[in-house]
């Protein structure tokens, strides 16, 4: 049995007032869960109080992006180990936006997800079409190449610290979702593709979540699927209410 993992990327927003009652709220509210993983991604300067809040809950917390540089002159960068020293467990590696717009490619996101796990952080693994991808066709070869490259040098075990998040770019943040049957037909494949780099035990353990429109009207179907493990949720993550409501699918 996979545990389902329900993780809020709160990207650009917030201050840190609001940021507090935010992980103050969804610590109260979701303080009873033994089922499911509930992990926040609040950005960089709210870490260590965010941290500090989930830290008797079942609340985990991680940084949105690290460096894939150790340490030094990397002026604007913060590194793996800067994230775990504010009490932070998680990060999130490959997004589309930090593909897009800063330009990362496979290699840097590669070197990212090695210097997490080396810091002792895990680590969530996003892959994902862009529109033109998917209506050429090309969904399935770009979501392999993403997982291929985003995962290469690893071994069975580091594969224990690491998640992947399918996020279709025309779904993030439209207000489009891809319906249950389009996600679970690449969380398969990506299985497949895990299966084929590791095994089948690796493949069979691998939780990957779903991200892109994510919304409590939508989390069930999306959760019926017999490969989605969960979501990485935007925009309805930064709301007690809407957020809450997702956590709390239905089996
Ligand atoms: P969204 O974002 O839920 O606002 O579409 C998802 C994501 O980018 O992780």
């Amino acid at each position: 049995m996979r545990t389902p993992i329900i993780a809020g990327n709160w990207k650009m927003n917030k201050d840190m007032q609001s940021a507090k009652e935010l992980a103050r709220g969804l610590v109260s509210k979701n303080a009873r869960f033994r089922d499911r993983e509930i992990i926040l991604f609040p950005p960089y300067p709210f870490l260590p109080a965010v941290a500090g809040l989930c830290q008797d809950s079942r609340l985990e917390v991680g940084a949105q992006d690290i460096s894939e540089h150790e340490a030094g002159a990397f002026t604007g960068e913060v590194s793996a180990e800067m994230v775990v020293s504010t009490g932070a467990t998680w990060t999130i590696a490959g997004h589309s936006e930090r593909r897009n717009y800063h330009l990362e490619t496979d290699e840097i996101v590669n070197n990212k997800v090695k210097r997490a796990l080396s810091a002792g952080l895990n680590v969530i693994l996003c892959v994902g079409e862009n529109l033109r991808e998917r209506e050429r066709g090309a969904a399935f070869d770009v979501v392999q190449r993403q997982t291929e490259r985003g995962l290469a040098g690893l071994d069975q075990d580091a594969m224990g610290h690491v998640v992947l998040a399918y996020e279709p770019l025309w779904a993030i943040g439209t207000g489009k979702t891809a319906t249950p049957r389009q996600a679970q037909e690449i969380h398969e494949f990506l299985r497949w593709v895990i299966q084929r780099m590791f095994d089948n035990a690796t493949a069979e353990d691998l939780r990957i979540l779903y991200g892109g429109s994510v919304k409590p009207g939508n989390i069930n179907g999306l959760m019926a699927q017999k490969d989605i493990d969960g979501a990485l949720v935007g925009g309805a993550s930064l709301d007690v209410e809407s957020f809450s409501a997702i956590i709390n699918f239905e089996v």
